[in-house]
């Protein structure tokens, strides 16, 4: 099985194979996600809520996540993995943007980077790109500029698909592998798919996407609570691991754990 490379993912568009990723922030979700064949694991800063506990993606910063992407990258064989660019690590210039790539590549051993913005933030794409560093654009609703979108929303509804598709074809202009359009119509999604040679990565961007990422907790199941609507939750695991700390807490108090074959003499 062969490393998945950014040409592999170009070449899966030509054909209308459309390819799945998730993100992955330890040892065994890369090993188990890299095995089941997903191309592409995403190291988010996502990692700010699904790892950390902060309540946004604001908070998390780049020694936080580079020992998650090393873990990733560490385990895996063939899947592609993307370090996401945490808020302030990048926006402040094209330089900044590169020397943060350049630590996710050396010391995270990342296989490429991602950043949110569009049109504004080709500069920074092009600066990492020409260093020779992969990078994944992510446009539409983008959860690090959060307070400045009014909110968790729909983006791109109306006049405002013609500026979704100015900013993608700008960061594919700039060198950008990929581009994650999150929470927007399906329409607007389904023609930048078609307008752009490189692929589209949706979230909440219906079907004609040549991609589909989910966070792997809402995926699996292990995040409670109101998933968003674009979610399709494909286990409980929530549940199971709730029912395995309960057995096990029951066992010790009622003295049946440990038994004898978990017992040396
Ligand atoms: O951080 C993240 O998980 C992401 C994906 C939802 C695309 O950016
Ligand atoms: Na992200």
């Amino acid at each position: 099985r062969k490393k998945v490379r950014i040409h592999h993912l170009r070449e899966m568009k030509e054909r209308g194979e459309t390819w799945p990723m998730l993100t992955a922030y330890d040892m065994y979700t890369a090993e188990l996600f890299d095995e089941a064949g997903i191309p592409v694991l995403l190291v988010g800063d996502s990692a700010a809520n699904n790892v950390f506990g902060y309540d946004t993606s604001l908070p998390v910063t780049v020694d936080e996540l580079l020992p998650l992407v090393r873990g990733v990258t560490r385990s895996v064989n063939r899947a592609l993995v993307v370090a996401d660019l945490p808020f302030g690590s990048y926006q402040l210039s094209p330089e900044q943007a590169l020397a943060t790539s350049v630590r996710f590549m050396k010391e995270g051993r990342a296989h490429a980077v991602k950043l949110e913005g569009g049109r504004r933030f080709a500069p920074h794409v092009e600066a990492i790109t020409s260093a020779g560093v992969p990078v994944m654009g992510h446009i539409g609703f983008t959860p690090q500029s959060e307070h400045n979108l009014g909110g968790y929303r729909v983006q791109g509804r109306g006049d405002a698909a013609e500026q979704l598709l100015a900013d993608a074809t700008a960061l594919q202009d700039a060198g950008a592998f990929a581009v994650v359009m999150e929470m927007v119509p399906a329409e607007a999604a389904k023609r930048i798919t078609a307008e752009l040679r490189i692929p589209t990565v949706g979230i909440g961007a219906g079907p004609d996407c040549d991609a589909q990422v989910l966070v792997w907790q809402d995926m699996a199941g292990l995040r409670r609570g109101k998933a968003p609507r674009f979610v399709k939750r494909y286990a409980d695991l929530a549940d199971v691991l709730s029912q395995a700390a309960r057995s096990f807490a029951e066992d010790v108090r009622g003295g049946q754990f440990p038994a004898p074959e978990h017992t040396f003499h």
